[in-house]
């Protein structure tokens, strides 16, 4: 029996799940199974946007045919040729002879390699830039060549504002019912597969995930159709800020990734005494035993924190073999920009230490510390100097770390009132809104809190210059929408940065949500939303203080609510130096950069064999 799910009225997902997939690719273990995306546009000419994997490619045609109601199929974009998405398309064309292939001319060359099949008269070739009618909907191909191989195009349709953004965006796991990010947790139950599959799929090519980025920003996307995982129609802006940092390799956290591999528990125990020490000084540890935990798994750990330290014993006078495999395949995805400490051990010619770190110094921008510990068979009690250095030598490259205080030091002069501690209060961030007859407005306030709970009453503080306190003051009716940790910077920009008084700051705002109450709120980014009616309010100089009943209160989203802490963090742009421009040329065919000013005319991509006339400036 089919199993599709609309996403519009016209696109309808005729994909399927493999929860019985060991390896993906072969290599990556997938527990929560796998997603293979297929979407189908049923506009005055039929679209279909990609097929599935051999596995499921009998309900796949189950749902084709059930969402194409006995229309015939009229097009069929190749948005990419790995065959987890393409092995369905010979039978397609059979299936449906009239039936053209909308791919670019690299596609059909990988089309020809794979199946040997002759598609040249049913092919519509495409171009950067070129776009297909299909009667409503006006199709956009965009190239994304080694995201993740050299064919990858995506599309935007501009009518829906929808990008099929192939394997961007996507996350292992299977579909469990839920099509949408939104209807899950995703942040809680998600985020470490789509690192997990970012990082292996495509973190080796940071620099083209860049660039598709820098285009995908020119369109205005209200939906994200990758090919494995869910469908992105809220929030868009959670992942995307992840891809930002995943592809410029900056850590998303701070701390250390310790990797060991230990044959019979001495290199661990100096591991763990290291992530002892660490935490003494306040840095967070993780710790991964190279033969248990997959690669796949550390090589993303490795792309979320900014430390890493590799502990080895020494294999056949060389790096333990499935420490060797990590430091290699980590090498292989481009990790950069990173600190790192080695741990070795040798019983009699430990030589582990000095070939990771040969490794590694191949990697761009590592800072390998030069505080080493090497254990002969196990650690001896003298040699726990050498960890303690370690961990003070990683310490020292935290910024901002407190050094620890005796606490009659600690003690602050009895009259000291320091400004910087009010930022300790952890304070939340919240889009506060009144309604003035036809007048809807909004401000940010970050005071905001639950005073008691029979009667349920909260107390918010609004400075006297917001038009919202002014509103507030006149109707004795508000909404406080929490915001959530998906809140882009823009509303801020919105509800913060201009008056209510100059400007309409919900023009453009594409959702009119109210509540009971006829007050509007944010729908989106935002966890929950109360309601509440004035009781008392109290003037304090610079701002009011109002105390309210709690007239309606709901749940919107389980993304953790913002903090102010996060916000700056995370969401206030940071003043930034130039952005580096890389000078260097990519390789047309297959995604290959080189750096410099002037591609030499002999050039010869070592990846794919083509010449320099296949390379074009970055
Ligand atoms: Fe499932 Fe590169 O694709």
């Amino acid at each position: 029996m089919h199993c599709i799910k609309k996403i519009t009225d016209d696109l309808t997902w005729v994909g399927a799940n493999d929860r019985r997939l060991a390896m993906f690719e072969g290599v990556y273990s997938v527990p929560g199974g796998v997603s293979y995306n297929s979407y189908l546009l049923d506009d005055e000419k039929t679209v279909l946007f990609d097929t599935v994997d051999k596995a499921v490619h009998n309900r796949f045609l189950e749902n084709l045919a059930a969402a194409l109601q006995g229309k015939k199929l009229d097009y069929l974009v190749v948005q990419h040729m790995e065959p987890d998405h393409s092995i369905v398309i010979c039978d397609l064309m059979a299936k449906y002879p009239k039936m053209k292939l909308v791919c670019n001319e690299k596609t059909m060359e990988l089309m020809k390699q794979f199946y040997s099949i002759e598609t040249d008269s049913r092919v519509c070739l495409v171009n950067e830039g070129d776009t297909l009618d299909t009667g409503k909907h006006t199709l956009h191909f965009v190239m994304a060549p080694m995201v993740h191989w050299p064919e990858v195009m995506v599309t935007y349709d501009s009518t829906d504002k929808i990008l099929f953004s192939a394997d961007a965006f996507g996350c292992f796991g299977a579909l469990n019912g839920a099509l949408f990010a939104d209807e899950v947790d995703f942040a809680r139950d998600y985020m470490d597969e789509a690192r997990r599959y970012y990082t292996n799929i495509v973190g080796k090519y940071g620099t083209q995930v860049e660039s598709l980025l820098d285009k995908a920003s020119a369109l205005d996307i209200e939906t994200v159709c990758p090919l494995h995982g869910f469908v992105w129609r809220k929030n868009i802006s959670t992942l995307i800020s992840k891809y930002a940092l995943w592809s410029s390799y900056a850590p998303e956290e701070n701390g250390v990734m310790i990797a060991y591999a230990s044959v019979y528990g001495n290199t661990e125990n100096a591991a763990e005494l290291l992530a002892c020490k660490l935490r003494d000084k306040g840095i967070r540890t993780v710790m991964y035993d190279v033969s248990v935990t997959p690669a796949s798994d550390i090589v993303s750990e490795a792309f979320k924190w900014s430390h890493m330290v590799f502990a080895s014993t020494t294999y056949n006078a060389g790096i333990f073999v499935t420490m060797e495999a990590l430091i290699s395949d980590l090498a292989a995805h481009n990790i950069q920009n990173r600190t790192v400490a080695i741990i070795e051990n040798g019983s009699w010619a430990p030589t582990s230490g000095a070939l990771i770190r040969e490794k590694l110094e191949e990697c761009r921008n590592m800072n390998i510390l030069d505080s080493k510990v090497s254990i002969s068979s196990s650690l001896k009690t003298a040699q726990l100097e050498d960890i303690n250095a370690m961990a003070e030598a990683i310490a020292a490259t935290f910024p901002g770390l407190p050094s620890p205080v005796k606490l009659e030091e600690a003690a602050p002069p009895p009259d000291s009132i320091d400004p910087m501690a009010m930022f300790k209060f952890s304070y939340g961030l919240f889009v506060l809104t009144a309604r003035d007859g036809d007048k809807d407005n909004g401000c940010i306030i970050n005071t905001a809190i639950q005073m008691t709970e029979k009667p349920l009453r909260i107390s918010i503080a609004v400075n006297k210059a917001n038009f919202t306190c002014e509103m507030i003051q006149k109707t004795g009716e508000f909404n406080v929408s929490i915001l959530d940790e998906s809140a882009p910077f823009s509303i801020f920009q919105t509800f913060g940065f201009q008056s209510g008084r100059d400007a309409d700051k919900f023009d453009g705002y594409r959702f009119n949500a109210r509540a009971a109450n006829g007050i509007r709120y944010l729908p989106e980014n935002t966890g929950g939303v109360i309601s509440g009616k004035v009781k008392d309010s109290y003037d304090y100089g610079t701002h009011i203080l109002f105390i309210a009943d709690v007239t309606q209160a709901f749940i919107l989203s389980e993304v953790p609510s913002l903090t102010y802490r996060y916000y700056f963090d995370h969401v206030k742009p940071k003043p930034q130096a130039q952005k580096e421009k890389k000078e260097g040329f990519v390789c047309r065919i297959c995604g290959h950069v080189y750096e410099g000013e002037t591609l030499p005319d002999d050039y010869i991509c070592p990846l794919c064999k083509h010449g320099a006339d296949d390379f074009e400036k970055l």
